[in-house]
């Protein structure tokens, strides 16, 4: 399904990214079960910007499951205030609650036990267990989504989970799963940065895309022109290669954005 080669072609490429974008947050600095119970929950439905004043307040008030579960629901929820989908706020107090009479204050750290929570489904029970307890477990998020289709199915619409849970558990760095899974995140969130090739589902592209070759060999070719050519313009890739502008213009992105090349006033040259 996946060489070897591609694996780790794919894995420089994520650690590329993350040495140079990777995002420093407070549940990553102090990854405790309580800190990515926390932010995990109010990552569910919420941007990380959102989230991050709320998640120091929360833990500036209250800083472990015992003092959480000692809140009263009001305070809760006014603290909650502004993340939206307050049922989640309850459902913290509650796992707070059952941890410390049912699990001595120690959260469990199973996807059994996990997903027995209200408001953890295996997801965000499966990132709970590889970013508190470095567990090499296969769970799905956008921005992992996001990453896989890029690199795995970047002509293919419609792709299901079932489909690139196989990609995420070839790929997964199993002796350092909390750092990868941060990586991924990180890679998935740039990736969205960048435009989406609006021509994807004209007639004419599709046409065009299967004769042409996959999106991976556009890439590997752009870069075989620049380590040959040192500087390469943008028409000179166009003209040779027989591909849109538009998907082009895409691959040239992702290539800068994993490090390999930079832009310069006479098209894109190798970064370093
Ligand atoms: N780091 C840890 N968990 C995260 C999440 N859910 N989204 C973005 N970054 C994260």
């Amino acid at each position: 399904m996946i060489s070897e080669q591609e694996i780790d072609r794919f894995r420089e490429i994520v650690w590329a990214v993350y040495a140079q974008r990777g995002r420093v947050m407070p549940w990553r600095t102090d990854p405790s079960p309580y800190n990515v119970v926390v932010s995990e929950i109010m990552l569910q439905q919420t941007q990380v910007d959102r989230v991050l004043p709320k998640f120091l307040a929360w833990t500036e008030r209250w800083s472990d499951f015992d003092a959480l579960s000692h809140a009263r629901t009001e305070e809760v929820l006014s603290t909650w205030q502004g993340l939206g989908y307050n049922r989640r706020a309850l459902w913290l107090k509650q796992l707070a609650d059952n941890v410390v009479r049912e699990h001595s204050g120690k959260l469990p750290d199973t996807l059994a036990a996990l997903t027995a929570f209200k408001g953890i489904g295996p997801n965000t029970a499966g990132a709970i267990l590889a970013y508190a307890f470095e567990q090499p477990v296969v769970f799905i998020e956008t921005n992992i989504r996001r990453v896989i289709l890029h690199e795995f199915f970047p002509e293919q619409e419609e792709v299901s989970d079932k489909a690139i849970v196989p990609f995420v558990a070839a790929t997964l760095d199993r002796e350092h799963p909390r750092e990868w899974y941060w990586a991924m995140m990180d890679y998935g969130s740039e990736l969205a940065k960048l435009v989406v090739n609006p021509n994807r589902r004209s007639k004419h592209y599709a046409r065009q895309s299967k004769f042409a070759g996959s999106h991976r060999q556009l890439r590997g070719a752009i870069l075989a022109r620049v380590i040959d050519q040192k500087t390469v313009s943008l028409a000179d890739i166009g003209g040779l290669l027989e591909r849109s502008d538009a998907e082009i213009a895409q691959a040239i992105d992702a290539l800068v954005l994993e490090g390999f090349l930079k832009r310069t006033r006479d098209g894109i040259t190798m970064k370093s």
